[in-house]
Parts: C-alpha cells; sequence; structure tokens
C-alpha cells in the first residue's frame, strides 16, 4: 500500500512541468548569487520535461528577453554573464517556459566591488582659491565610513573652514579660501569596506602664492606669436607660391 502511494507520488511529480536554474557559482536559499566585478556567472535552466521537443524555454534579464541561439532552447538553455559588470548588480535572470509564463524560475545577481581609492595625487591650489577634493567612495556594499586626515591627524573641520559632503558616490572636502599656512600639506581619505576592509587615497597638496604665480609660463602672449607666426609663413608661401611651384619641378 505505501509503494503503491509513493508511486502515484512519484507518477505525479514527474508530470508536474517544473524549471529549475543551476549556477556557477551557485546561489543561496533567497535565489541570490555573489559575485564579484569582471568574473563569469553562468546560467543554466532545465525544465523536468527532456522528452517534449516543445518545451522551449525563455530567458529574460530584467524582464527583457534574452537573445538565445538555435539549440539553446530545448529543454535545457544556458547563459553567460562575462565580464559581470556594474549594472549587473541587481539584476534578475528569469527562465520560464515559452508556452507558460507561469511555470519560471529566476535568480538575482549581487555584484560586490570596492570603493576606488588608491595611490596619490598631487594638487595645486592657488592662494585665496577654493581647494576641492574628491574620493570615489561608491561601492557594494555601501563602505560604513568614510573620514579624512590632514598631516596624519583628525581634520579640524572648524579650523580649516572645511565643509564634507557625501552622497554615497563621492566624498567632497572644500575650503572656500585656501591658505598656504592652514591648508598645505597631507590629505587622506579613508574608507571603511565591511566586506573589502580600509581603504585609502592621499592629496599632496601645495598652496601657491603670488610670488610663484608671476614665473609661471605667459601663456597668452605666447599663443599670440605662434598665430602671427604661422600667419606671417603662409602669407609668405602664398606670395612666393609660383616660385615654389616652380622649383618644384
Ligand atoms: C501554466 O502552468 C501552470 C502550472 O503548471 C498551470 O496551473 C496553468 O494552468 C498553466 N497555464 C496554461 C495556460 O497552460
Ligand atoms: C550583497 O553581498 C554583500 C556581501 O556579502 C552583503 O553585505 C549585501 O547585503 C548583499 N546585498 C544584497 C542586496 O543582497
Ligand atoms: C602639514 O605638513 C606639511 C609637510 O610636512 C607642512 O609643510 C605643513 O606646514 C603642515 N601643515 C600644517 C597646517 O601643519
Amino acid at each position: 500500500m505505501a509503494s503503491y502511494c509513493f508511486l502515484v507520488f512519484a507518477l505525479c511529480a514527474s508530470q508536474t512541468l517544473s524549471i529549475t536554474i543551476e549556477s556557477v557559482p551557485s546561489a543561496d536559499v533567497g535565489g541570490v548569487i555573489l559575485t564579484e566585478l569582471e568574473t563569469t556567472v553562468s546560467l543554466v535552466c532545465r525544465s523536468n520535461r527532456f522528452e517534449d521537443e516543445e518545451a522551449e524555454l525563455v530567458w529574460l534579464r530584467n524582464g527583457a528577453k534574452v537573445a538565445l541561439k538555435e539549440g539553446n532552447r530545448q529543454g535545457q538553455s544556458t547563459v553567460c554573464i562575462t565580464p559581470v559588470i556594474h549594472q549587473d548588480n541587481g539584476a534578475t535572470f528569469t527562465c520560464h517556459m515559452g508556452g507558460n509564463a507561469s511555470v519560471e524560475a529566476s535568480v538575482t545577481l549581487n555584484v560586490t566591488y570596492p570603493p576606488t581609492l588608491s595611490g596619490s595625487e598631487e594638487v595645486w591650489v592657488e592662494d585665496a582659491s577654493p581647494l576641492f577634493l574628491q574620493c570615489d567612495t561608491f561601492s557594494n556594499p555601501p563602505v560604513s565610513s568614510v573620514h579624512w586626515t590632514f598631516n596624519g591627524s583628525t581634520l579640524d573641520l572648524l579650523a580649516g573652514g572645511f565643509t564634507i559632503a557625501e552622497d554615497g558616490y563621492y566624498s567632497r572636502l572644500s575650503a572656500n579660501k585656501a591658505e598656504k599656512s592652514k591648508h598645505e600639506g597631507l590629505y587622506r581619505c579613508v574608507a571603511d569596506s565591511p566586506v573589502y576592509g580600509i581603504k585609502s587615497k592621499d592629496f599632496l597638496v601645495t598652496v601657491t602664492v603670488f610670488a610663484e604665480k608671476t614665473v609661471k609660463f605667459p601663456l597668452m602672449p605666447i599663443i599670440a606669436g605662434v598665430v602671427v607666426v604661422c600667419l606671417t609663413t603662409i602669407l609668405a608661401i602664398f606670395s612666393r607660391w609660383d616660385r615654389i611651384v616652380k622649383c618644384c619641378k
């Protein structure tokens, strides 16, 4: 009796149309695949009706149909995401039966990436001009904290007249009027990522004062001079064109 029940159950189960997605890397129980930028994710969708020639499969990425090659639709269908990019974060891939969209399975990508903070940059700012430093804190998962240091100690916002603005993408440090005595030195932007740890970027700021400004190249007069020389040359060639052409013959 028990085996009979089991047999009936097995028959019913085999006849219920269903779809499964297998992935590398594999998804968690909630259907989320944890991955990183520049890697490859492969998804294989299978219906339990290999024998059914009509069992065509359809893949959607965020609701939009994915183009599949001939021979990659019946009974089993593979989709490869390579390389994984920022825009794949949160993207949902759904596979369903061609004839019945309610028979479906889906997975969602969680693409992690660190904030792009590294190295050091030299920054020159003219005396009394605004000082502006920016660091890229965009990452997944979001950084848990961002802070700035100046010459090795915590930045004194009040003393330096600094403002810090953060929007999840950038942390921006600014001061209205740069002063050599107050603002010259080493700034460091430090972000703490729950997955990637501490990342930082240095800015070596030099405040140029008036005396240094005067030794700068007098750019406008140089440009004017070059233009005059060019025009003169062109005119000279023009007026001697006949002779040049003759020479060339
Ligand atoms: C689609 O499949 C579901 C589940 O197997 C079923 O209940 C439903 O009747 C099917 N719809 C059509 C139009 O075949
Ligand atoms: C993505 O993975 C990271 C790292 O495990 C986790 O902190 C974050 O909450 C996940 N995000 C989503 C939307 O699942
Ligand atoms: C910060 O350090 C630099 C280099 O050591 C030094 O020239 C500058 O005066 C320091 N700035 C302040 C405000 O202490």
